[in-house]
């Protein structure tokens, strides 16, 4: 089957997937002792899925039940229609009565060193103060507080608190400029936004207090800050705006009933890239999402409460929310939590802490394990990783190298490794192995999750049985996004216009074997994924026609070795400006100061013309082979075929 567009994160070597033969059968010790383990859990979820989702739900505490289980207007669901339910209670209260209260619900660690432990007694404690906080700040239902912290359980805890009082949160990830946190807060009209005085990265701070302030300057929603010391570090605080938490905190009741939520009810905006510059505000809803996480972390990670869980994602991004906060801690789980970064002080750091706390469950981004792999299988290899049983992966495709190389110097040969595919948007995993049923190739996602529907579809909606093509959900699941906030016409044009309105459009193109397993292959669309993390190349583009400089500017993935992606720039300058070495760092520094470091292109290549169509449209594919090396492709459509030779001279030689 010919693929129309070919996907653009598709590295050399995604061919060798299919003639990979290896494959690893769940062990019968483990599948002995796992929670799923009879396979006919997928055929009898294809036979029912709304009583499958329902039996569930019967896991997650409710309120008072709902009346329909799903009402299907395509393309939009609501799930659990009539239902009531708190997404903090489910974390929190439900366990208080078990076996549950006394464990530890969050094992911490600082980057320098430091640790802290909230058993889920305590950590209700924490929640409901901070909840009596926020409502005395004029927080309620309904309302939108931003989140803008490290990765410390102060951040949990502020989650959980708007749950508990019904107020929607939007986290905003730390190592975010003031310009995208200004732009996020504005988009979500926050009237709260709770900061730190800053986080460590790499042993130097990270100084959030100072980007929430110049943030604020155009961020007029915001009546009230909440800042957490973290660190000591020296901050500004403007008088009856800013506020220490600690101190806000001091005597406040430990008492706060949950709010009963309706199903629909939003838990959360996340904010995502898309093929536009603006991000998207991915809005979840409670009800279907708490039955989505709480059933995937139980299944997936085969989660008991024996377990020390640790997913190194940071909270700010979808899967800190996912399986960080709501999954695990809604099955009460030891999560553990690790502020830094892998390589601080040294390169065992991860391993280390594994070693330290026993740690039993581990997910983490093919990026880092890539990057582990090139630092040396001396780092493990100095730590005692007995504990682990289980491996995870999130965020891009894994070549099978990595794969098998997680295996056997993480995992020591023993432990299963879930490929989990999903997204923001999917809110739960939706293509992984079920550990203890499930066969696994290294490199494959392998099948659909029970309950969920996924397919290969190509350009005209025809399914693909076998070969490559678009990937496609075919029916709705309890975590789907309820709309894009404040933009509901593009969520039915992002993701359910490509085919049928009830046929949902991830926008990764994906590969399905004999067996029918699914190989996911990158992004189709101008979103990139550097280091499992979402950028529109768009937003890269806004950020560099924003400086004074640039007249335009044109930014596309190249592939690489460690991050899957990194991104190369060709920029246009105004007429009359000299282009230099100091103009590129220049451009770097403003497109890390207006997105965040995540976006920083590795190349910057100046042209005097991009290369566009007769109509205009800049060509990015053919930007694309130069910027990987290759032979160009079809030139025939350009306006001017000289500009491509000129620029991919210029850009071997720099
Ligand atoms: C990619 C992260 C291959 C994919 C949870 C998707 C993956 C995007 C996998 C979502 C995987 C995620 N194999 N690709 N196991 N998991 N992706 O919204 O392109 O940050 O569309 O959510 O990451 O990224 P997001």
């Amino acid at each position: 089957m010919p693929r129309k567009a070919p996907p653009s994160g598709t590295r050399p070597g995604i061919d060798v997937l299919l003639h990979e033969n290896r494959v690893f059968r769940p062990d019968a010790a483990f599948r002995r002792r796992a929670h799923v383990r009879d396979v006919s859990v997928y055929a009898r979820a294809r036979g029912n899925p709304e009583a499958f989702w329902a039996s569930c739900a019967r896991e997650v505490a409710w309120f008072r039940p709902w009346k329909k289980v799903l009402a299907w207007n395509p393309p939009h669901a609501r799930w659990f229609v009539g239902g009531r339910l708190n997404a903090s209670f489910n974390c929190l209260d439900r366990h208080l009565g078990t076996a549950a209260r006394n464990r530890a619900a969050i094992l911490w660690e600082g980057e320098p060193g430091d640790e802290r432990t909230l058993t889920y007694a305590q950590l209700h404690r924490e929640t409901c103060r901070f909840a009596n906080v926020l409502k005395e700040l004029g927080v309620g239902r309904g309302d939108r507080v931003t989140l803008y912290m490290p990765l410390i359980p102060e951040l949990a805890i502020a989650m959980l608190a708007c749950a508990r009082i019904g107020a929607v949160h939007s986290v905003v990830f730390g190592g975010f400029s003031s310009e995208a946190l200004k732009e996020r807060i504005n988009d979500a009209k926050a009237t709260v936004l709770v900061t730190a005085d800053g986080g460590f990265r790499r042993g130097s701070e990270v100084p959030l207090k100072k980007f929430s302030d110049e943030a604020l300057l155009g961020a007029p929603s915001v009546r009230h800050v909440v800042v957490v010391r973290r660190g000591n570090f020296p901050v500004q605080m403007q008088e009856g705006r800013d506020r220490f938490w600690h101190d806000l905190m001091k005597d406040r009741s430990a008492e706060c009933p949950p709010e009963p939520m309706n199903s629909e009810d939003m838990l959360y905006i996340l904010y995502t890239s898309g093929t536009t510059g603006k991000p998207k505000g991915i809005v979840h809803a409670t009800g279907g999402y708490m039955v989505g996480v709480h059933t995937t972390t139980r299944w997936v990670f085969d989660l008991k409460p024996e377990d020390v869980y640790w997913c190194t994602a940071d909270i700010g991004w979808v899967t800190g929310h996912s399986y960080v906060v709501y999954g695990p801690l809604s099955n009460g789980a030891t999560v553990l939590m690790y502020e830094g970064a892998p390589d601080w002080p040294d390169r065992g750091r991860f391993w280390q802490i594994c070693e330290k706390y026993g740690v039993t469950i581990f997910y983490t981004a093919p990026t880092a394990i890539r990057a582990f792999m090139r630092w040396g299988g001396d780092w493990p290899g100095r730590y005692d990783l007995s504990s682990l049983r289980l491996l995870g992966t999130v965020g891009e495709p894994i070549n099978p190298e990595a794969w098998m190389w997680y295996r056997k110097k993480i995992g020591g040969g023993r432990c299963p490794i879930v490929d989990t595919w999903w997204q923001t948007e999917t809110g739960m995993i939706l293509i992984t192995p079920l550990p203890g049923i499930t066969p696994t190739r290294p490199g494959s996602a392998t099948r659909a999750f029970p309950g969920v529907e996924a397919e290969v579809l190509d350009e005209r909606g025809r399914v693909v049985k076998e070969g490559g093509g678009y990937l496609a959900i075919r029916r709705p699941w309890p975590a789907m996004l309820q709309t894009i906030y404040g933009d509901p016409d593009r969520y039915v044009k992002q993701y359910w216009s490509k085919w049928d309105a009830g046929t949902y459009f991830p926008g990764d193109g994906a590969r399905r074997d004999r067996r029918g397993d699914f190989w996911l292959l990158g992004r189709v669309d101008d979103v990139l994924n550097v280091a499992g993390h979402r950028i529109g190349t768009m937003e890269v583009e806004s950020a560099l026609v924003d400086h004074p400089a640039v007249a335009e500017a044109a930014v596309v993935g190249k592939a690489h070795d460690l991050k899957g992606q990194a991104l190369a720039a060709f920029v246009t300058l105004k007429e009359g400006i000299q282009s230099d070495g100091d103009l590129v760092s220049q451009l770097k520094g403003h497109v890390v100061r207006r997105i965040g470091a995540l976006a920083r292109p590795d190349d910057i290549v100046f042209t005097a013309e991009l290369p566009k169509t007769r109509s205009g449209k800049i060509m990015r594919r053919l930007l694309k082979d130069i910027a990987e090396g290759r032979a160009l492709g079809d030139t025939t459509t350009l306006a001017d075929p000289a500009v491509l030779q000129v620029l991919k001279q210029k850009y071997e030689e720099d």
